[in-house]
């Protein structure tokens, strides 16, 4: 089983690791297969599984279900289970939420946000709780960024999110993921924190990569986002897409330049 030292571990040596989204049993007997290090029960469950237009409707009792699902088809990952929308606006709620995501299987819960979360990281870690602070494009406040953009592009922004990750890491943060943001700013975050980075659409200096599952197999009904590589296209079967995709991050061939936010800050 994949432990969060093992992928310390994994920073240390600079050897990347894996990561997907993943909702039922079935899709994480698949990634065990792969050997994908981590698996992300994400609230992206509210778009891709539900049929919403955001994560916003998704509920705790939602991520309960599916990460219980998760939990009895996986032996090998670390387990990330979200806390969704307003799940964690207060101290109680999130103490509270998180001990029933852990208690259905998970081995570490995120929450998005930055440093005005760090008392929540401070209280989840005394209670034996890890947790991974998600920043840069946090879907959850969709309507406060105006859509979904990249963030963190200018000096100021870069350096605001760079102490918002200085917060929660010296408050117990074990993890952090970086969405949509410039390459060279995840690579700062990457160099200057010692916990692993994860990154989707945040450049190939990340720790570890992550992609939401239907994304990769392509099954996205639109424009994929440009972090997003179709892994099913030149595979046979789902398990040799999400085993491309792993060798693909340990190689460090994802993600390519045309995957990256390239912004000079
Ligand atoms: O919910 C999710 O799938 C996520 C990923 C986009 C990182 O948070």
């Amino acid at each position: 089983m994949i432990s969060l030292s093992h992928l310390q571990q994994l920073k240390a040596r600079n050897e990347p690791f894996g990561c997907l989204t993943c909702y039922d049993a079935t899709f994480a007997k698949a990634m065990e297969v792969a050997e994908i290090e981590t698996i992300l029960i994400g609230d992206s469950l509210g778009m891709v599984v539900q049929g919403n237009s955001s994560t916003l409707p998704v509920t705790i009792d939602d991520m309960v279900y599916h990460t219980q699902a998760v939990a009895k088809g996986n032996q090998h990952a670390l387990l990330l289970a979200d806390m969704p929308f307003m799940s964690y606006a207060t101290l109680e709620e999130a103490l509270s939420n998180a001990r029933v995501l852990m208690q259905a299987g998970a081995h570490v819960v995120k929450l998005e946000g930055g440093a005005w979360l760090a008392e929540t990281v401070r209280q989840l870690a005394r209670g034996g709780i890890p947790s991974c602070i998600h920043l840069g494009l946090t879907p959850q406040s969709v309507n406060v960024l105006g859509g979904y953009r990249v963030q963190g592009k200018t000096r100021e922004a870069a350096d605001q999110l760079l102490a918002d990750c200085e917060a929660v890491v010296a408050a117990g943060a074990a993890l952090l993921l970086l969405e949509c943001v410039p390459s060279q700013l995840a690579a700062e975050v990457q160099a200057r924190f010692p916990v692993p980075v994860i990154g989707i659409g945040a450049g190939p200096d990340c720790d570890g990569q992550v992609l939401v599952m239907h994304d990769m197999l392509g099954l996205t009904f639109g424009k994929p986002a440009r972090f997003v590589r179709n892994f099913m296209s030149d595979s046979e079967s789902i398990v040799e897409a999400f085993t491309t995709f792993q060798q693909a991050v340990k190689r460090k061939d994802y993600p390519a330049p045309e995957h990256c936010f390239q912004i000079a800050l």
